[in-house]
């Protein structure tokens, strides 16, 4: 059996943990609004037709932003078609995913629903169809007190406070050509800054996602970073990131790798912002918003069957097995090692839709087996992410090269007097001995050892068998200032520990 070993120590900062990092996104797509956040037939539904099983969930995630209204669905949509009376409000062809849009929910509803699931929203501008004036318009009504048009046309419709949303998209995935309104990079550039400093005037308060590369393997990238942010830098806090990965392949242990690629991606996209910063001789440095990630592939081939111009049927409905768990658990732990600069992320989507969370219309939601290492780096990774200094045995796979089997975060909660260590044994058919040793940690016991952990790299979660579930009671002890486990073969383990005051 192999041996990693790693050096924890409380001084060794990577930097505050924004908590947005664990965000979601809902877009119209699908089951995700439709039967999914929204069902008011559910006998479940509250008041406003919102599932409460399903907020229940997303509560139990904790998740402190969740990004609307899309996604492709964003740039061919009109924001006005979605407020007012329900009975008034337009149906629409829906031309990114080619549905039947009724508009029975929009903004105000997400807003309501944002609340309820104690979460800030991140909003998405159309800049495919659209521009400037539907941008100022649009934040005139949710971010402005009142005594204009649009603001007053919110008060009208029941609401008159504002919504006070912080943090806005300019656009998504303009870089691509199945986008409605794909723009160059000069055009997108120009466009979005114009749009944000327009934005900026109405609410200075606002923060601004400047839209980056589609993925990695766009033939653009990374010039469409360099190009749009010459234009958007001054007006942008954030560039944003979207990646998907599946096993396609079938190659589990190469699967688990992938975490190289996101590092690869996370860097460059530092590189180059960085670059536009010493061009600029600017003062201020880019954050990065990773606001689209998941594993999307099991649904593709379902997808191509279904028919045009249907409302609310069930597309991108990935079932995730347990291997997908694993990487979206080495996922959180890249975001967590590249906290100084990924301030913001979300895992896409939130339900049904690539989501964490299914359900069944009118019937069960349930916990996919990726929820559990989303809540876990949710709940558990709040505070300072450390830097381990880690020496673990490496791998070699058709893509990747020297890959640590032990892929780990460490998260010090200084209010809490918690530690958290995240360890992913990405070994797919041997344990692996992790010891951790740490420094400035006196008085602190293990609290739980939980181990997310299945003979099955492909067994699934459904509403009626849930085989993929954690337990508490890992083997991890903590002595003479060293933690000590075995990690079991392909295993996404949480060490939590307490100062104890004895
Ligand atoms: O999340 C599904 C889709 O993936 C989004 O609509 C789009 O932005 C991305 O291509």
């Amino acid at each position: 059996m192999t041996k990693a070993k790693m050096i924890v120590d409380k001084s060794y900062k990577i930097a505050d943990i924004d908590e947005r990092i664990y965000g979601s996104f809902i877009e119209h797509l699908g089951r995700a609004v439709y039967g999914g956040i929204f069902e008011p037939d559910h006998p479940d539904a509250d008041e406003d037709g919102f599932r409460k099983d399903v907020l229940e969930l997303v509560k139990e995630l904790q998740v402190p932003i969740v990004r609307y209204p899309g996604g492709n669905m964003v740039s061919a949509y009109n924001w006005e078609d979605g407020i007012g009376p329900r009975e008034d409000r337009p149906k629409r062809l829906e031309l990114a995913w080619r549905v039947i849009e009724t508009n029975a929910f929009g903004t105000n509803e997400f807003a309501d629903w944002a609340k309820k699931a104690n979460s800030e929203v991140m909003m998405a501008i159309n800049l495919g169809t659209r521009g400037i004036d539907a941008a100022r318009n649009f934040i005139e009504y949710t971010n402005h007190p009142g005594g204009t048009y649009w603001s007053d046309l919110r008060r009208k419709h029941g609401y008159e406070e504002p919504h006070k949303i912080k943090t806005w998209c300019l656009g998504n995935e303009m870089d691509g050509p199945w986008q409605v309104g794909q723009k160059t990079a000069y055009e997108y550039g120009r466009l979005a800054s114009e749009a944000g400093k327009a934005m900026r005037l109405v609410d200075p308060d606002i923060e601004l996602v400047s839209c980056g590369s589609s993925h990695t393997q766009m033939p653009t990238f990374p010039d469409w970073e360099a190009e749009t942010l010459t234009h958007t830098y001054d007006v942008a806090d954030y560039v944003s990131l979207h990646q998907y990965f599946g096993n396609r392949d079938n190659d589990s242990q190469n699967y688990l790798a992938n975490g190289m690629e996101l590092e690869h991606f996370i860097s460059t996209v530092i590189s180059v912002a960085d670059y536009i910063k010493a061009k600029k001789r600017s003062k201020k440095t880019l954050m990065l918003s990773f606001d689209e990630w998941n594993v999307w592939y099991h649904s593709n081939d379902a997808d191509k069957e279904i028919e045009p111009w249907t409302v609310a049927l069930p597309q991108l409905e990935d079932h995730y097995n347990f291997e997908d768990a694993l990487l979206v658990g080495s996922i959180l732990i890249t975001f967590l090692k590249h906290a100084d600069r990924v301030k913001m992320a979300c895992m896409a989507q939130l339900v049904n839709v690539i989501a964490p969370i299914m359900t069944d219309n009118l019937g069960a939601s349930w916990k996919q087996t990726i929820f559990y290492p989303y809540m876990h780096a949710s709940v558990f990774g709040r505070g300072v992410s450390l830097k381990p200094v880690v020496n673990s045995p490496k791998f070699d796979t058709k893509d990747f090269t020297d890959v640590d089997y032990l892929d780990t975060a460490v998260v010090f909660n200084e209010e809490n007097e918690e530690l958290t260590v995240f360890a992913l044994n990405r070994h797919i058919k041997e344990d692996l001995v992790m010891e951790a040793q740490l420094g400035d940690f006196e008085g602190y016991r293990i609290q739980e050892h939980i181990v997310l952990e299945h003979d099955d790299l492909k067994a699934v979660n459904t509403a009626t068998n849930h085989p993929v579930k954690p337990y508490r009671n890992g083997d991890a002890v903590y002595k003479d200032g060293v933690i000590e486990t075995k990690l079991k073969k392909a295993s996404w383990n949480v060490i939590r520990l307490k100062l104890i005051n004895e």
